[in-house]
Order: structure tokens, then C-alpha cells, then sequence
């Protein structure tokens, strides 16, 4: 039994661990918490015959994947069915010099949830995905390895009056998610999701299993969008339930260039932040071309993609009083459940069953570059009119403009680690795709994103120019090692946190002073407090 139970293979070894490493690796992991008879994980080593699809399996971006020499494939992927084996495994890669990943939903834009440059175990949590809905409280435990998708239609399942405030694409995984914030359509209304978590379970770097009480304030204040696995393994998140009407109205109007969409992109950015905050109007800017591969005409368009937490009739009333300009008719609008606008904003049709929700398949897996920008003052349309023009450049590139205000106003900067509250009009990202794999497709579409941030700085905040973690850019910095790492990581790490960033720091001295949670841009030790110990 403890054969079929511990499933290890030994038979690949990347030449820099050895195989007495390895093997004592694992002899450690079958050892620990054996008492544990009722539970079992599925350890994966690279011969296995499930490994590479494991490995593929929740992968947003395969950028890495054929065409880096430099990162390495997990040793094992371990898939645990309980939170004993997450000790174990922390535990045991401590022991053994060997470095650990964790990957909930897998859509780290820069893949650092599954790719490492030195030999490391990878911790999958996709077994680890209950949510368990407590309609009475408003709140439900939800694990991390669950993704938005599953939350939604759980909640779904229990209520038709009830929501939860965070992102837009339903294979998106919880754990990462909410650690670096997380925001969707009901982000004017409710804030972040990460605003929204009350409680958590948490593994540290000593394998002690910690909740909101044991962890203490700082703790849980640092998970809450704070650098994601540098603080422990979040296992399960409390969150509150939010109220959503039974119905909802959802919109997408497209505008051409003739059709004036850069007059009203200019207007929007007046608009949307102060609109009641039932009310959110996101803009896309993309090429529609049909297939730009077969050299179809390229024009760029904006698309007004919105989410009303109410009926047809107010929404005609309030766009007619404050976007005229838009000219959005009744027939352009659908009224909807809240969670069949999921399904709206996630590309699937109103007719679709909710089931397609549960899908771990990503919608949108392809070769991706994204930086993010938070706008505080409206661009002028000479402006806008440069980033039409750089759009047209590209094949498949585009640009997501999410309104704030409303619930962002109301809470402070510092009152959790993301820091971007009042005063930003709006959060900018810009996203370039491609199909064809290898170094030199992908530094033309690295060059061409670059340049267009670059275009983009005097109109964007400054001082610093901060950009949102969960669109994870490696281009603004990485850690260095030993003495210079705060100073190193403070490049990145004011440009995500602010003044948080010292605080977080603070926080990591004291639960992983030895820093063995660390990737490229993971929170390091605050150095005043790592010399006084
Ligand atoms: P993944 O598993 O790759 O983890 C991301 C990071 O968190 C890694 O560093 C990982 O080690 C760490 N981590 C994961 N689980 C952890 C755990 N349990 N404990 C500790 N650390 C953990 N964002 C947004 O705000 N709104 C949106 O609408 C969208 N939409 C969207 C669409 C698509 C197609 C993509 C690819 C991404 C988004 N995002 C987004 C960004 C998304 O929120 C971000 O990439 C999340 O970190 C993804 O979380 P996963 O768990 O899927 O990633």
C-alpha cells in the first residue's frame, strides 16, 4: 500500500542535484507525518508518465518552457491531498538545501510559480480546492488550490444573492490571487478580494499550521496582497460574502477610431472613477483585425465592457445622465444574473452551463509580456492617439483600462500592502501575445512592450511609477543576494507596495529570517533587524 501511495520514480536527476540529495529528499517525505494513514499524496518525478502534463497542466504562460537554458523543471511535483504533506515538504526541502514552489492556479505572469534557476520541489495544491459556503456568517473557506471559477459557482450553488469581488478569468487560482490583491468587475463596490479575506490557514517556514489568531496582525496583514510565497504556504482563506441583486446588467460597446473611440476613451477617464459605484466600465483597447495572421486590416478599437449591479432601466437613466457621449442604447445591454455575467466577462455565452466554470483548463494560454501603470491624471488625446498607433504594430496586443474609485477611495494606502487606493483614476495594463515559440519571436514582442512603456511615462504616476503585483514584471527589478537584497528589491518593491514595502520587510525578518521562501521577487528581510539578532 505504501508503495502505491508514495509513487516515486527515480530515474531523472538534472545534473546539478545529486541523486543522494534526492533520495534522502524523499525518504524524508515518506517518513514524516507517517502516522497520517488516512491520507496520501501523488509525488511525480520528471520519467513519470503524468509529469509533463502535471507540469503543463495549470501553466498560463509556456514561455519558459522550450526556450530558457537557464530555468530549471521541478525535481518532483508533489500534489498533496492534505495540509501534512505541505509540512513535509517544507520541512524536507529545507533539509536538503533544495528550494520549494508553490502554484495554486498556475497564472503567474512570469511563471514563477512552477520554474526556478536552482534544483526545487514544486507544490501543486490542485487537490487542495474545497470551498464550503456558510450562508448564515456571509462567508465562506475557501483552499488556494481552488480557483475563482470553483469559488463562483459555489457560491452560485448556495444563493442567487450572493458574490464575491475578485477577478475576471475563472481559472485563475485562489492562492495566488488573493495574495497579490485581486480585483474585477465589483471592485468600485467592494474593493479588492484581498479586502475581503477575514481569516487564514498558513503553513510557515517551520511547518506550523497558523491561523489569523496564531499568525498575528502583521502576519495577516502581509498575506493579504503582500508578496506572494514569501511568508509561508496560505492553505485556506476565510472570506466574506458579498450581496449581489438578483439581477444585473452587463454591456460591451466597440467604437472605431471613425467612430470617435479616442474622443471617448478621453472622456471616460473623466467619468468612470466618479460614477456611483455600482457602476464599473472597463475599456479594451485591441487590434479586431479577424485574423492579423492572414493579413486581415488591423484597426484598433475601444470596447466599453461593463458590469451594473442593477436593473436595465437605471443603468439607461444614469449612462444617459453621465457617458451621453457613448451612446449606449437599451438593446445594447443584457439584464442577467450575477454569476451568468461571470460567464459573460469570462468569453463564455449567456447559455452556457454554469459548469464550464469549473473548467482548470486556461481560456487563454499563449506566449504573454504584460507591464502594468496606474493613470492619475486623464491622458490627453494626443496621447492616446501614440498608443493607437503603437497598437497597430503589433499582432495581438492590447490594453485593459480598469476604472477605480468608489470602495478603493474609502480605504487607506497602508491598510493593506496594496497600496493603490485614492487618487489613481485608473490601473493600465498593456499585453502582448504570440504563437510562434523561440528566443528571437519573443524578443521582438519584449522589445515592442517595452517601448510602449517607455512611451507611456509621462502619463502615467511617477515617484514611483508603481505597477500591481499580480501582473508580475520581472523588467522592474530582481533581488540581489546577502546584504544588498533589501536595497535591490526596494527597485521592484515601492513600485508594487509604496511604503509598504518596509513593513513588509519587517515582517519577513521575523517569520523567514534565514529568507528560504524566495524567488525573484520575493519579500527580503528588512536588514536593521536581521544585524540586531
Ligand atoms: P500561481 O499559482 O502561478 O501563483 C502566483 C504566485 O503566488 C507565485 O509566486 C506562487 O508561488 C504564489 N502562490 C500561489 N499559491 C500560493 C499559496 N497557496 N501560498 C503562497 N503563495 C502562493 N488579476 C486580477 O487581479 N484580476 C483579473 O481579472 C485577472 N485576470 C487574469 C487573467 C489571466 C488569463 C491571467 C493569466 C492572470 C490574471 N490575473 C488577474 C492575474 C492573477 O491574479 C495573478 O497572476 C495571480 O497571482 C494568479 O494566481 P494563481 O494562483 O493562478 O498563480
Amino acid at each position: 500500500m505504501k508503495s502505491l501511495v508514495l509513487a516515486f520514480v527515480l530515474l531523472f536527476f538534472p545534473l546539478v542535484a545529486s541523486t543522494t540529495t534526492l533520495e534522502s529528499f524523499m525518504q524524508c517525505m515518506r517518513t514524516r507525518f507517517s502516522d497520517h494513514t488516512k491520507t496520501f499524496e501523488i509525488v511525480y518525478s520528471s520519467n513519470s508518465s503524468s509529469y509533463p502534463h502535471l507540469l503543463q497542466s495549470s501553466e498560463q504562460n509556456p514561455r519558459w518552457v522550450n526556450s530558457s537554458r537557464s530555468t530549471l523543471k521541478p525535481l518532483l511535483i508533489v500534489t498533496p491531498f492534505h495540509e501534512c504533506k505541505i509540512q513535509a515538504a517544507i520541512l524536507c526541502t529545507r533539509r536538503h538545501g533544495l528550494q520549494i514552489r508553490v502554484r495554486s492556479g498556475g497564472h503567474d505572469y512570469e511563471g514563477l510559480s512552477y520554474r526556478c534557476k536552482t534544483p526545487f520541489i514544486l507544490v501543486d495544491l490542485v487537490n487542495l480546492r474545497s470551498v464550503d459556503i456558510d450562508l448564515e456568517e456571509e462567508a465562506a473557506w475557501v483552499q488556494s488550490g481552488a480557483t475563482l471559477g470553483e469559488l463562483y459557482y459555489s457560491i452560485a450553488k448556495e444563493s442567487k444573492v450572493h458574490g464575491f469581488p475578485a477577478g475576471i478569468c475563472p481559472s485563475v487560482g485562489i492562492g495566488g490571487h488573493f495574495s497579490g490583491g485581486g480585483f474585477g468587475t465589483m471592485l468600485r463596490k467592494h474593493g479588492l478580494a484581498a479586502d475581503n479575506v477575514i481569516d487564514a490557514y498558513l503553513i510557515d517556514v517551520n511547518g506550523r499550521i497558523l491561523n489569523r489568531e496564531l499568525m498575528g496582525e502583521d502576519l495577516f496583514w502581509a498575506i493579504r496582497g503582500g508578496g506572494r510565497a514569501s511568508f509561508g504556504i496560505i492553505l485556506s482563506w476565510k472570506i466574506k460574502l458579498v450581496r449581489v441583486p438578483q439581477t444585473v446588467t452587463v454591456f460591451t460597446a466597440s467604437r472605431s477610431l471613425e467612430q470617435g473611440a479616442i474622443e471617448l476613451v478621453h472622456r471616460w477617464q473623466y467619468i468612470a472613477h466618479e460614477l456611483p459605484e455600482d457602476l464599473f466600465i472597463r475599456v479594451i483597447i485591441q487590434d479586431v483585425a479577424d485574423n492579423p495572421n492572414k493579413g486581415s486590416v488591423k484597426a484598433v478599437q475601444a470596447m466599453f465592457n461593463s458590469l451594473f449591479l442593477g436593473k436595465l432601466d437605471s443603468l439607461m437613466q444614469l449612462m444617459n445622465q453621465r457617458f451621453p457621449e457613448l451612446g449606449l442604447k437599451g438593446g445594447d445591454c443584457t439584464e442577467m444574473s450575477w454569476i451568468e455575467s461571470v460567464l459573460y466577462f469570462a468569453g463564455y455565452k449567456k447559455d452556457n452551463p454554469l459548469e464550464v466554470l469549473l473548467d482548470r483548463n486556461t481560456l487563454y494560454k499563449s506566449y504573454f509580456k504584460a507591464k502594468s501603470d496606474f493613470v492619475q491624471e486623464p491622458i490627453p488625446e494626443v496621447g492616446l492617439r501614440g498608443i493607437w498607433e503603437r497598437l497597430l504594430e503589433e499582432e495581438i496586443a492590447f490594453m485593459i483600462i480598469d476604472p477605480y474609485g468608489g470602495k478603493m477611495n474609502e480605504i487607506s494606502e497602508s491598510e493593506l500592502p496594496f497600496p493603490h487606493r485614492k487618487g489613481n483614476l485608473y490601473n493600465a495594463q498593456y499585453l502582448v501575445k504570440w504563437v510562434q515559440d523561440g528566443v528571437e519571436a519573443s524578443n521582438k514582442h519584449l522589445h515592442w512592450i517595452r517601448t510602449l512603456y517607455n512611451y507611456m511615462t509621462p502619463y502615467v504616476s511617477a515617484s514611483p511609477r508603481a505597477a500591481y503585483l499580480n501582473y508580475r514584471d520581472l523588467d522592474l527589478g530582481i533581488n540581489g543576494k546577502g546584504e544588498e537584497s533589501y536595497s535591490r528589491a526596494s527597485v521592484w518593491g515601492v513600485r508594487y507596495f509604496k511604503g509598504n514595502f518596509r513593513r513588509l520587510a519587517i515582517v519577513k525578518g521575523r517569520v523567514d529570517p534565514e529568507n528560504f521562501l524566495r524567488n525573484e521577487q520575493s519579500i527580503p528581510s528588512y536588514p536593521a533587524l536581521k544585524k540586531r539578532r
